[in-house]
């Protein structure tokens, strides 16, 4: 059924459940909603739309997202097994604002809907679970948040050099710098890019962005035409999806296999190149898994885009966050004769994600890339400088001591926390994991067989509401099954004891 109107949202949300008109208005008049006959038949014929309060009202006794049905949000509706579709799915662009849902309201005012482009952007790390959380907190109950990697309200305190650099050098950043970024940032991140083998770097290749989250958005804008297709990890960041797709590209997920310590899944890589594939995108160490990659994996997805011509973007945000002896190896160092972008930043390993610094180096052969740096260029130009106080203590966290090293051997914070937390829940009956070895993320297994979960966001939101410990589904990775979630393990290990008991427990009687 077509599903482009209200009206056609309405009749399929209401189909789905078995629902008719009556029902609605039986259900209203038990919840004391007002909500009459000729109403109703007035949704349904498409003539008018209903408030927000009746949007909410039909989605919740349809169970359906009411922004979806409301045109303002990609598909959250039941598919036709009655599950939520899966993620990659909900990536399918099949949605389309409808000009008249949401262009007037009952009062005939004129709405503003939010651009169709957004229509199958999907960024569930600051999503409607959150949402329910910050509504919890304002109610009075606070919540234990796993629920994204920002170190410092977990006790992770920026380096005091960085902040003495910072003060001293502050007078002297109030102006633009260049739209690249300060050549001192520049040449600091250039030496790092040495030091890490990566060819043929000059100091213009480097741009410095408002964390790599920003660069991330430049990159795609600049390369993806509609229908463009790029390859991206299942489970991703899914900031990645997001971007390619408000770029207009395609992100066409490829699978990383829990089974092989979730590398990249060479096999399924190379089965879903096509024509249209512009790029293949590794975040390496990966967020949400924390596994890291080795050379032989590197090496062969190297070999894929040499044969397809494709260019590789390898987010690095986690690359000096590595335990158990590891080295971590930048891609790009791999791939002289290829076209690369490689990101990093100082938000995890200085955890000063607050002051919004990253970088992008391109690198290798620059030559086949010429016409899409011009693009680059233009957009960093547009923005007209990442933050500048925070570029001026680049080259400061890049030199000399890193302190974030103490952490990351037995006895340091990050290293004793994974060690505890990934002992607590793999000893929770039907819970797994493959044990991280980089980053401070954990994307355990749920058997959802033993406690019959369909619907991964709701088993979020059943424990948000159960033990106020907010974490990410892993349909927010946009991972397929409704089988994992991930935990940020930046608490204490104290804090930690009392989360995996409480969701130790949440798991002795959870049944969805
Ligand atoms: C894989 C990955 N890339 C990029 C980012 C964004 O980092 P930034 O703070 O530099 O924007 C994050 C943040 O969690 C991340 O996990």
């Amino acid at each position: 059924m077509a599903k482009e109107t209200f009206a056609d949202r309405l009749k399929y949300a209401m189909e789905k459940q078995g629902k008719k008109q009556v029902d609605l208005i039986r259900m209203a008049a038990e919840q004391g909603v007002k909500l009459g006959k000729s109403q109703v038949s007035q949704y349904v014929s498409g003539k008018t739309i209903p408030r927000a309060d009746i949007f909410r009202f039909l989605g919740e006794m349809l169970e359906v997202d009411a922004d979806w049905l409301a045109g303002r949000s990609p598909a959250r509706e039941p598919d036709a097994s009655g599950e939520k579709n899966d993620a990659l799915e909900r990536n399918v662009p099949e949605q389309k604002n409808d000009s008249t849902v949401g262009g007037e309201n009952m009062q005939g005012l004129r709405e503003f809907k939010k651009s169709t482009k957004l229509d199958n952007v999907l960024y569930d790390v600051r999503g409607p679970v959150v949402d329910e959380a910050a509504r919890m907190e304002e109610a009075g109950m606070q919540i234990l948040k796993l629920n994204i990697g920002n170190p410092a309200p977990f006790g992770f305190r920026t380096p005091d050099e960085v902040i003495y650099d910072m003060r001293q050098q502050l007078t002297e950043c109030e102006g633009y710098s260049t739209a690249n970024g300060l050549f001192s940032a520049r040449k600091a991140i250039m030496q790092y890019a040495q030091l890490k083998g990566i060819p043929n770097v000059s100091i213009e290749d480097i741009y410095t962005g408002n964390g790599v989250s920003e660069l991330i958005n430049l990159c795609m804008s600049a390369l993806l035409n509609d229908g463009d297709e790029i390859l991206i990890p299942s489970p991703d960041y899914p900031l990645w999806t997001a971007c390619a797709t408000l770029a207009g590209g395609k992100a066409v997920h490829y699978i990383c296999d829990e089974q092989a310590e979730w590398y990249p899944d060479i096999e399924d890589m190379k089965r879903k190149i096509t024509d249209r594939t512009k790029a293949i995108v590794i975040i390496n160490p990966n967020n949400p898994t924390g596994a890291l990659y080795p050379r032989e994996i590197l090496q062969q997805i190297v070999d894929i885009a040499r044969e397809h011509q494709l260019i590789l973007f390898s987010d690095e945000i986690y690359d000096r966050l590595v335990m158990d002896g590891e080295e971590h190896v930048s891609i790009a160092s791999l791939a002289p004769d290829l076209f690369c972008v490689t990101f990093s930043g100082l938000s995890k390993s200085h955890m000063i994600a607050g002051f919004r610094i990253g970088w992008m180096i391109l690198s290798g052969n620059k030559q086949i890339a010429r016409d899409y740096m011009e693009g680059l260029k233009m957009l960093s130009n547009m923005r007209l400088c990442s933050n500048v106080p925070a570029q001026s203590i680049v080259q400061t966290a890049l030199g000399g001591h890193q302190s974030v090293k103490g952490y990351l051997v037995p006895g340091g914070r990050i290293y004793d926390q994974r060690e505890f937390i990934y002992k607590a829940l793999t000893d929770i009956p039907g819970i797994s994991a493959v044990k991280p070895k980089a980053a401070f993320y954990l994307f355990p297994k749920i058997d959802v067989k033993k406690f019959n979960i369909t619907d991964d966001e709701k088993f979020a939101l059943d424990l948000l509401r159960d033990k106020r410990i907010l974490l990410i589904h892993g349909g927010g990775f946009n991972w397929k099954q409704p089988d994992h979630f991930r935990v940020v393990y930046l608490p204490r290990v104290e804090v930690l004891k009392e989360a995996a008991a409480s969701i130790a427990d949440f798991f002795s009687y959870y049944h969805q």
